[in-house]
């Protein structure tokens, strides 16, 4: 499993790359604005999320036509070698997507809410689609069986599915039951992922009992 933050927060973000706990860093127009920062931070960003260890750090081009589109791609490409460029699954992106392709920069296409996207997807060897899991479940969908049968479907492309919109450990857990490897989600789910109360409780009794045995008379002749 590979697990991504879903933010632009600079400040919950780094440490956890500088933790090793994560592989990289997913923004978006929408988390961009969200978290405080504009499209002219978006440099700035690459820089302090590759200083601190991200693998991948995935960016959002946008454009109301297919150039500038492409155009803002180009710009996002140029941040450096860590940065997959993300481009909505619509008609245009597709379209954008391909050429990117065919100039070797990595791309995701994002927001793809059907199978038949996904399948158009690994048919030009895109690097990655954004399935969004929760907003598939709000539109009263069935998202587990519609991302399990996009992971199915891709199994044997290179193109590989990056979940997006999971917003609690639970969904997380699965999504990975069913084939999911790769997640991003935001700092605080993340967070909670690593959290159990039944482990907190252990672990708190661990430390009682090694304080204990540490003034244990018998521990102190050893
Ligand atoms: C990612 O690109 C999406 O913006 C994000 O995961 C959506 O999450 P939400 O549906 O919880 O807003």
């Amino acid at each position: 499993m590979k697990l991504y933050a879903d933010s632009a927060n600079v400040e919950t973000v780094v440490p956890l790359l500088l933790d090793g706990l994560i592989r990289g860093v997913t923004t978006n127009p929408s988390i961009i604005a969200r978290d405080g920062v504009t499209r002219n931070d978006l440099a700035r960003l690459y820089d302090e999320f590759s200083a601190a260890g991200a693998d991948e750090i995935f960016m959002q081009a946008t454009g109301g036509s297919r150039e500038d589109l492409l155009a803002d791609s180009f710009r996002i490409a140029d941040f450096g070698d860590r940065i997959v460029v993300k481009v909505p699954a619509t008609p245009d992106g597709f379209r954008v997507a391909r050429e990117l392709q065919r100039r070797d920069v990595p791309v995701l296409l994002t927001a793809v809410y059907s199978l038949a996207q996904a399948t158009y997807a690994s048919a030009i060897g895109v690097e990655y689609i954004a399935p969004y899991f929760g907003r598939l479940v709000d539109s009263g969908e069935d998202g587990l069986a519609k991302v399990s049968n996009m992971t199915k479907v891709l199994a044997s492309t290179r193109t590989k599915v990056l979940v997006a919109s999971v917003r609690s450990p639970n969904a997380a857990a699965t999504l990975a039951l069913n084939g999911v490897g790769h997640i991003t989600a935001d700092v605080p789910v993340l967070l909670a992922m690593m959290v159990d109360p039944v482990t907190e409780q252990s672990a708190a009794e661990f430390e009682r009992v090694a304080a204990q045995s540490s003034t244990d008379p018998v521990d102190s002749i050893g």
